[in-house]
């Protein structure tokens, strides 16, 4: 499946091209931006982003994984990427996971980007859950997942390793019966 354009009002959701590499790169290679992603590689080269732009065509393909560019309506650049990983047909529930571009960060880009990102996978993936693990340091990403209704449904105590020592994550979780648009 080519993936949709979802269209909002200030970004847009897009497949990713190889002319996005440089302005993936230019946003990703923050250590800000990286700190508390669990995949993203810093520093972030070009040939990363070339390389991921190839795994998101693929796994669209396979109907497996949903990664969207988070295209700045103003300049057409993508500040950002949102994605669904993991999507599980038979229990159908997916993951989701995003970053954003620092200069753009507390304007609300990655909240609307969520519900595009909500409707497309409640609609169009016709999904029942959709959930997300955070770093409980991570408080933006936090504020992001309650304010777009995730409920925290449980802490995975010291899951990950980061900054020399162990660090819970909080699990969070939305139902589609939950969700209002
Ligand atoms: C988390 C992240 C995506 C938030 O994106 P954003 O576009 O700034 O989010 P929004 O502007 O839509 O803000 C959503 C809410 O969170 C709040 N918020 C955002 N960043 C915050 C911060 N650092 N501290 C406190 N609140 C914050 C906003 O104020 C807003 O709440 P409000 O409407 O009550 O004011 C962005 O900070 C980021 O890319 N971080 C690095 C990557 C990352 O950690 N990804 C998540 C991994 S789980």
């Amino acid at each position: 499946m080519a993936l949709p354009t979802l269209r909002g009002k200030l970004i847009n959701l897009r497949g990713v091209r190889r002319s996005d590499a440089e302005s993936m790169r230019r946003h990703a290679d923050n250590a800000d931006v990286a700190r508390y992603m669990a995949i993203l590689p810093y520093p972030y080269k070009l040939e990363h982003a070339l390389k991921w732009i190839n795994t998101t065509h693929r796994m669209a393909r396979a109907k497996t994984d949903y990664h969207f560019g988070i295209e700045d309506k103003g300049t057409r650049q993508i500040i950002g990427m949102i994605g669904l990983s993991r999507v599980n047909r038979r229990d159908k529930n997916a993951e989701v996971g995003y970053w954003l571009g620092q200069d753009f960060w507390r304007k609300g880009h990655t909240s609307e980007a969520m519900r595009l990102m909500l409707n497309f996978a409640f609609g169009e993936l016709d999904l029942a859950r959709v959930y997300a693990v955070v770093h409980e340091k991570n408080t933006g990403s936090i504020r992001l997942l309650e304010k777009s209704g995730f409920v925290r449904e449980g802490v995975w105590r010291k899951a990950t390793f980061r900054e020399g020592r162990f660090h819970d994550v909080f699990a969070y979780g939305l139902l589609r019966d939950e969700y209002t648009e």
